[in-house]
């Protein structure tokens, strides 16, 4: 399986104006194109991509939200996903609210990290990383760590240093969080790395 996980650093607020969602949903916009991203993508039926969400500052304690592959969720534009994420946040992610397959965990982004370090190979995407070749995405259930408008925080950086997890980089042209899982999209399915 491939994931894509997304850092959300910013406080995530359910007022937002649906007409204005880059001015008023302090950059939620962001989250919505990277699912829009996944959602929408050509390749979606082959790469079955699991999208896993962290907001670390929701209120006052970081939750972590998982849309498992093959989810039927009606999204097919960035109004129907504010909607829907309006819904969402209006009700704290209550998990009666929740599609079947979209999971709410009370996980920090550390917590995630940890979590998924000693099932999958896990990559910092970054521009200044290392250049992007077919190996290092020939590894099984690879999952992709991108950062908001803001990037990650350098306390963020740090611990994945630690753990050492690797940089990868898509060239040295900053990249919407978006883009770069439409980037990545496109390589993967042509590297075919599912097959591997
Ligand atoms: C708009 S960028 C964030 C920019 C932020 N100012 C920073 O310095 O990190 C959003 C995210 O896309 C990813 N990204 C952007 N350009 C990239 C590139 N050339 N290669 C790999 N990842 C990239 C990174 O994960 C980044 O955190």
């Amino acid at each position: 399986m491939v994931s894509f996980i997304i850092v959300f650093n910013r406080v995530p607020p359910s007022d937002f104006n649906i007409k204005n969602i880059p001015g008023t949903g302090n950059r939620l916009d962001v989250i919505l194109r990277s699912i829009l991203a996944v959602l929408n993508s050509n390749y979606y039926n082959h790469l079955n991509p699991q999208i896993i969400i962290v907001f670390e500052k929701h209120f006052n304690k970081p939750k972590t939200l998982f849309i498992d592959p093959s989810i039927r969720l009606n999204i097919e534009n960035e109004f129907s996903a504010a909607l829907f994420f309006k819904k969402l946040l209006k009700t704290s992610f209550e998990s009666s609210e929740l599609p079947e397959n979209m999971i709410i965990e009370p996980l920090s982004f550390e917590d995630l990290i940890l979590s998924l370090k000693t099932t999958r190979t896990l990559y910092y995407m970054h521009k200044k990383g290392d250049p992007l070749s077919v190996n290092p995405l020939q590894t099984h259930n690879p999952a992709f760590i991108l950062g908001d408008c803001d990037g990650l925080t350098e306390i963020q950086e740090k611990f994945l240093k630690t753990l050492n997890i690797q940089k990868i980089s898509l060239g040295s042209v900053e990249y919407l969080t978006s883009q770069c899982i439409s980037l990545l999209q496109y390589y993967l399915y042509k590297t075919d790395f599912s097959k591997t």
